[in-house]
């Protein structure tokens, strides 16, 4: 089935491209998509409600959604997004952000 195996390379080759990308604690894209919906996907977010998260120190950008997640920091949105995540994925999130360039 050649059609088949080049899909396979194909799907193959996107993983090795993804591989590559300097960003090496990417967490699961599914996530970040969700988050990009507010945050952007380059961190900036585009409503004034919402804050920027490109450049943000790694260690505020984890405290800050261990805090929604453990419901101290209060925000229905983000306790939900939070709630949803891992400390793995929390820890990964908190590198992205914080690596992208700020506005
Ligand atoms: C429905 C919109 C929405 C989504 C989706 C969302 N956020 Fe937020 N986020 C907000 C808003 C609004 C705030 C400001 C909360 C406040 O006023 O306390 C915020 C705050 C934050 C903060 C604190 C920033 C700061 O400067 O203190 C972090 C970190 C954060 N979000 C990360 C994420 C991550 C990671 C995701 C994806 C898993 C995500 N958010 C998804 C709306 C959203």
């Amino acid at each position: 089935m050649p059609r088949l195996g080049r899909t396979l390379i194909s799907f193959a080759m996107a993983l090795l491209a993804l591989q590559t990308l300097p960003l090496q604690a990417e967490p699961r894209t599914s996530s970040i998509e969700e988050c990009a919906a507010c945050h952007g996907l380059d961190g900036i977010a585009r409503d004034s409600e919402v804050p920027h998260l490109a450049g943000q120190n790694e260690r505020y950008l984890y405290n800050q959604m261990m805090a929604f997640r453990a419901g101290k920091r209060a925000h229905k949105e983000m306790r939900y997004m939070a709630r949803s995540m891992s400390v793995a994925e929390i820890a990964a999130l908190s590198a992205y952000y914080a690596a992208l360039p700020p506005r």
